[in-house]
């Protein structure tokens, strides 16, 4: 297990966001080492089929955990049973979740109330690791209440009860995403192992990581084994390529389309090409687009000294993307009405070629000007930016949605005018529309 994780960029536990076409996509750039979404090991005893569906590993992916929600040894170790008797699942480690925030989860003594008390959760991992010979991992945060930091504690009782990794996300659970990622103390804790003997017990360190340059300094800086990636793969699934090749890779947007539409082709093995499929499939597919709207390129040479200053997922994004093209508004653009239409016509698209003619067409409709001129912006917008806790606004009511920035009309017209004199042009030198 030391081996196989070390050095790598790990593919974060993400419910929803983790299902299998999209760790499919994942490991087509690479990907070496991945985990399920959370599975609750009591529904999942009692025969839940969405429990039993989150165990299933893509062929390709070749180290597989699946994360597990338990506060129990007995509870445990009969889920972990369960998931090893699955035909559908072949699990090469299983994760202990010690981070989920919800208060649904944390209510039930699971999740991240599993750090407040270190000895309890030395007794639980060490009644794992003993039950089972399947390598333990466990995925904490660095305290669970903002002003009770214990993650040194959590640590040594996690490391001497025999896990074969920690995950550290820098963060406390009560935190939310606004504070950055604090690898400081994960540095603290990978410099404490060492020291007590446990330097062989990886260290894993997640928390902002949005470009292959800022995991290699995270890397360099904590001695961490290994990072992991959230937010970061779901925005651009090819970071998994970028950390492999040590380079930057800064697709067109024909080129995420390309990508886009493969994981609309993989949503459709894995669920069914027909409405039921497509039903199944529209839980994920649309969401999606919520994280993957968020891209921009970040060239190193460009953003190194920034991200050093802050990480660059954590600083308000600046758009590098062709703003005056209609298909890169489109493809940055953050209500849920785009991503339904998007998602629908990479869905119905045979091939990449149409996706990319009918995302052209649609970029340049009246459909897309009426939702551009009522922009809404996505709940997960809310959820990234950590709003403070209120009543639900006017804006809620739909989806948890709040309107994003209006373009005028006058702003709307410029941009048509500007494309169409760019297609005359380019159509007139006997060039192709839309271009490659
Ligand atoms: C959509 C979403 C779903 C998540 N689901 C889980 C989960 O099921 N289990 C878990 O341990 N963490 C979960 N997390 C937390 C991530 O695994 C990760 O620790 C966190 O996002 C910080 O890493 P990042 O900055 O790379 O995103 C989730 C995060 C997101 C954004």
């Amino acid at each position: 297990m030391q081996q196989q994780i070390a050095g790598q960029m790990i593919l974060a536990p993400l419910t929803k966001g983790g299902n299998l076409p999209f760790r499919r996509l994942c490991a087509d750039f690479g990907m070496e080492v991945s985990l399920s979404e959370m599975v609750y090991a009591r529904s999942l005893l009692r025969g839940s089929p969405v429990e039993q569906a989150r165990l299933r590993r893509w062929e390709g992916e070749q180290m597989f955990g699946v994360q597990i929600a338990t506060n129990g040894v007995t509870e445990g170790l009969e889920a972990i049973r369960k998931l090893q008797e699955s035909s559908s699942a072949t699990v090469q480690f299983c994760d202990l979740n010690c981070g989920c925030p919800i208060y649904d989860v944390t209510r039930r003594g699971l999740g991240s109330s599993l750090l407040r008390s270190p000895q309890k959760l030395h007794k639980l991992v060490k009644g794992l690791v003993d039950g089972t010979d399947i390598p333990i991992t466990v995925k904490i945060r660095v305290g669970c209440e903002s002003d009770t930091i214990n993650v040194l504690e959590n640590v040594k009782a996690i490391r001497e009860a025999g896990a074969s990794a920690v995950t550290i996300h820098g963060r406390t659970a009560q935190q939310g995403y606004s504070k950055d990622a604090n690898w400081e103390l994960i540095q603290q804790a990978v410099a404490e192992s060492r020291e007590a003997g446990y330097g062989h017990i990886p260290i894993v360190g997640n928390g902002d990581i949005l470009t292959h340059f800022e995991a290699r300094r995270r890397m360099e800086e904590t001695g961490v084994h290994s990072v992991m990636v959230g937010r970061g793969a779901l925005i651009k699934p090819w970071i998994f390529k970028e950390f492999k090749d040590n380079a930057t890779w800064s697709p067109t947007a024909r080129e995420r389309i390309e990508v886009y539409h493969t994981l609309a082709t993989y949503m459709k093995e894995h669920f069914g090409d027909d409405e039921i499929g497509r039903k199944k499939a529209w839980t994920f597919l649309p969401w999606h687009f919520e994280f993957l709207s968020r891209y921009c390129s970040y060239p190193e040479d460009e953003f190194a000294v920034q991200s050093t200053e802050k990480p660059l997922i954590q600083s308000r994004m600046p758009s590098s993307t062709d703003a005056d093209d209609p298909l890169d508004v489109l493809l940055a653009n953050r209500s849920g009405d785009a991503h339904d239409v998007i998602a629908s016509i990479l869905w119905e698209s045979d091939s990449d070629e149409v996706a990319f003619r009918k995302l052209n067409e649609f970029s340049e409709s009246v459909e897309f000007n009426q939702i551009l001129m009522t922009g809404s912006s996505s709940e997960e917008d809310q959820v990234l930016a950590n709003p403070l806790p209120g009543k639900a606004g006017r804006w809620n009511k739909r989806r948890g949605r709040k309107p994003g920035p209006k373009r005028s009309d006058e702003e709307i017209a410029a941009i048509r005018a500007k494309r169409a004199l760019k297609k005359e042009k380019i159509i007139a030198s006997g060039g192709e529309w839309p271009p490659n």
